[in-house]
């Protein structure tokens, strides 16, 4: 039984590593308040260090067991670069988000740091599935799924809403591997 998110993973270019309180303020200004990567979010950009302050915290309550936020660390520099978050929505399966700064965008690298997550769930004895979902004009991370071997299973009709685009529920394609 895994019983709970591992404490580190490494890929050939980072080092995810939870989150801190102390990451706020590279977060703040490395993405959290741009309104380009927030475009297919379900949070709005957050306006001052407060915002991310209360992020943070919202994160850290959980147990691992539960769910892990995680920074993604250049292991060239040390830098944290996004976010990557898991979720043990049922017993069997994982479902994940991710976001990156923007001056780190169309490098790869939330492919190889979202293929890493998807090797280590689907080794896990217990775990079967892993997947999410995104708006079906985020083109870029319906690509990254593609890439890490995620298969689209359909359109969830009115799934979310993404608040900077619109107040009504928008569709999203849902993305999984299993085994
Ligand atoms: C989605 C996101 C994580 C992708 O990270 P990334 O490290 O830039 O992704 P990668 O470089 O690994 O791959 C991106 C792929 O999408 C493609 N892509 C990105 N934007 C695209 C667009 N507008 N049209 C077509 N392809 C696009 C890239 O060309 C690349 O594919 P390729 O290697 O076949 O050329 C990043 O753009 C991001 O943080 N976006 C904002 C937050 C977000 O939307 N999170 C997901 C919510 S579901």
């Amino acid at each position: 039984m895994t019983d709970r998110f591992p404490d580190l993973f490494e890929t050939p270019r980072l080092t995810l590593r939870p989150v801190a309180l102390t990451d706020a303020e590279a977060i703040f200004d490395g993405y959290a308040q741009d309104p380009e990567v927030a475009r297919f979010t379900i949070w709005a950009p957050h306006r001052d260090l407060t915002d991310t302050v209360a992020f943070l915290e919202l994160c850290l309550a959980k147990s691992p067991a539960d769910a892990r936020t995680y920074a993604l660390i250049g292991r060239e520099d040390g830098a944290l670069r996004g976010l990557l978050d898991l979720r043990r929505t049922k017993p069997h399966a994982v479902e994940f988000g991710y976001v990156l700064a923007r001056r780190w965008w169309g490098q790869g690298l939330m492919t190889e740091a979202l293929g890493t997550i998807v090797a280590w769930a689907l080794a896990q004895p217990d775990i079967f599935r892993i997947g999410a979902v995104c708006d079906v004009d985020n083109i870029g991370s319906a690509r990254v799924m593609e890439k890490a071997g995620l298969n689209r299973e359909g359109v969830l009709r009115r799934w979310l809403v993404h608040p900077n685009i619109s107040a009504e529920p928008r569709d999203c394609y849902g993305y999984a591997k299993v085994r």
